[in-house]
């Protein structure tokens, strides 16, 4: 445990605008600096940090907090983490309480030798080492070559060349014998006690973090030989269900691109940023991970999933379908794209070129297609029996569906093909109010439920509570989460010099206290300016509203449409969700 006064002092210290330049290049926008955001696509600048309240906001997505926040969002560290990387930047060192043992404070323990290195260091090392040696090879550069690979690319991927040999490395480590170089899984030993180079005579890809660290590699034969690929094994460094090949590399790109393709292969990567696709990148040798589909969704709303058109690569696909469910939001899209058989997006882009690599990748199937496609081949839908057993294949999964508006498209398909109605089906998935508020920004949200989230918001900020209009209030009021929320505002509604701990005295023998006492201790480290608390209000109740009316929509849907009464108010359901759609977008004030 860090102690409260340390992250103070260190808050206090810390400037936010260098911490952020630091992987985002600010501008000075009047007082304060701006930048595109790097939580989501866009094309001009929403993305605000102020300096004098060291806290930034994008008024695109949402997404706000401290320099400890925008660490942990940015580069997927623990708090701890943050907290140590910002720490070490100032010089200073962080004092640590005994109790609990956090997780991250376990990690970063990890990812250092015993005596401790940092063996990021010795990783990086290793990576120059092998860079070194590429030039002096020359078959390997005509591998390269041959795979049609410019130094260019070759330099940006930081590729190298582990020679021929058993002790290469120990021209790059004179202390050969570190028990870090087996640790970061660059040496071995064998029975006999003799230590050997892990990777020789290979083409080197170092596997960098999102920090830019070099956490592991892969290494291919020249030629033939087995086996084609050997990647460093799991090391405090390297865990590969987190990790994507290439992400580092990809950012800007993906960014820019609005998606990120995934694909299977290394060179897949790297021959996709030779021919101008810049926006891929590659799991490790393993299934894609809920990890790396929610890593991936915070950099970008579209993910298109890349595959072999044989067998194998459909059950790869399916495994990045089940592991992607759970990580969607509406707006967020998942799409899958099955090449030609025997190609992959290497062959496929050297023969064809970027253009219709594009073209194919445009192309791709939505997720949603793809499991009902998927579905539907596996049974008889001629049968009662086959049926069932569609619906009984997709129970499972729709129930994983995070995305209020995709569950209740493929509800509604599903049902169609079962020949249920859309409440015969909810009622045989057991999908109650399965509508989940749609969070703008579902990996923040995902922490923290709502109803606790609007109350730390009004709670970090009394006065709010006067801002919120009665057609909110009749908003909260329809459902019992909210009903905690509603006794904060009613108190500064009565009390005039309302405060957070009066509050709290005053309401010792609620039957929310405790969810009282727990938004007053989030408070304390979620620091919160007025703005942008406001604003974080105001997308919550837009969330509240959508739930709203897409169960209405629901409840009509099961419905025949027949008096004009229904029809209107189908009519104007229909374009309330559009506009939360973001097809049109009105302002709602206070009244209606
Ligand atoms: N892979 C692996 N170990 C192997 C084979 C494959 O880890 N023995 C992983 C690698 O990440 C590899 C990916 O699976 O990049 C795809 O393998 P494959 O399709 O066999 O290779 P390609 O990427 O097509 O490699 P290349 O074009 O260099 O033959
Ligand atoms: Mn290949």
């Amino acid at each position: 445990m860090i102690p409260q006064s340390f992250i103070q002092d260190l808050l206090h210290r810390v400037d936010i605008v260098d911490v952020i330049d630091r992987y985002v290049k600010l501008k000075r926008a009047g007082a304060n600096f701006a930048a595109c955001c790097p939580f989501h696509s866009e094309k001009s600048p929403s993305f605000t940090v102020s300096p004098t309240k060291q806290f930034y906001h994008c008024f695109g997505c949402g997404a706000h907090g401290t320099a400890i926040s925008f660490l942990m969002e940015y580069s997927g560290l623990g708090f701890v983490e943050a907290v140590k990387d910002l720490a070490q930047n100032l010089g200073m060192a962080v004092p640590e309480e005994r109790g609990e043992q956090q997780s991250g404070l376990m990690q970063r323990r990890r990812a250092e030798g015993e005596d401790g290195e940092d063996l990021t260091e010795i990783m990086l090392t290793a990576a120059q080492f092998y860079r070194g040696a590429l030039k002096e090879a020359p078959q390997a550069i005509d591998y390269l070559k041959k795979r049609g690979l410019s130094g260019d690319i070759a330099k940006k991927f930081g590729v190298g060349y582990a020679p021929e040999g058993w002790q290469n490395l120990e021209r790059a480590f004179p202390n050969y014998q570190a028990s870090t170089l087996t640790t970061v899984g660059l040496v071995k030993q064998n029975d006999e006690g003799r230590r050997y180079d892990i990777f020789r005579d290979r083409i080197m890809f170092p596997i960098v973090d999102v920090r830019g660290n070099v956490i592991g590699f892969g290494g291919r034969v020249l030629d033939a030989g087995e086996p084609k690929y050997l990647n460093s094994p799991e090391t405090p460094l390297f865990e590969k269900g987190r990790e994507l090949y290439g992400l580092y590399q990809a950012r800007r790109a993906i960014r820019d691109a609005g998606r990120v393709i995934v694909v299977e292969g290394y060179m897949d990567v790297v021959a996709l940023a030779q021919h101008g696709v810049e926006y891929a990148v590659a799991t490790l040798g393993t299934a894609t991970t809920p990890m790396h589909v929610q890593k991936l969704l915070r950099q970008t709303d579209e993910i298109v999933y890349c595959f072999d058109g044989d067998n194998a690569g459909r059950r790869a696909a399916w495994r990045a379908l089940e592991n992607s469910l759970g990580q969607l939001a509406d707006g967020k899209q998942v799409r899958f794209l099955f090449l030609p058989q025997g190609e992959d997006p290497d062959s496929y882009v050297r023969q064809h070129g970027k253009e219709n690599f594009e073209k194919l990748l445009n192309e791709a199937i939505p997720l949603s297609q793809f499991m009902i496609n998927t579905l539907s081949l596996q049974v008889d839908r001629n049968t009662s029996e086959g049926r069932a057993r569609l619906l009984q294949e997709a129970k499972p999964l729709i129930k994983e569906i995070s995305a209020p508006m995709l569950s209740l498209m493929l509800r509604k398909q599903l049902a169609e093909l079962a020949g249920f109605t859309l409440q015969e089906l909810d009622v045989e998935f057991q999908i109650k109010s399965h509508i989940k508020a749609a969070p703008q920004h579902p990996k923040r949200e995902a922490a923290v439920a709502q109803p606790l989230r609007l109350l730390m918001l009004l709670l970090g900020n009394m006065a709010l509570c006067k801002k919120i209009s009665e057609f909110q209030v009749g908003l909260l009021a329809e459902s019992p989460d909210y009903a905690p929320v509603l006794e904060v505002i009613r108190f500064v509604e009565n009390y005039d010099q309302a405060s957070v701990a009066a509050f709290l005295e005053a309401t010792r023998d609620s039957p929310y206290e405790s969810m009282f006492r727990e938004a007053q201790s989030r408070i304390l480290t979620d620091v919160m300016d007025a703005d942008a608390a406001e604003l974080d209000i105001q997308s919550i109740f837009r969330n509240i509203e959508i739930q709203k009316v897409t169960t209405e929509y629901e409840q009509l849907m099961g419905k025949t449409l027949r008096t004009e009464e229904d029809k209107a108010q189908w009519r104007a359901l229909d374009r309330r969700l559009a506009e939360f759609k973001g097809v049109v977008v009105t302002e709602r004030g206070g009244s209606k």
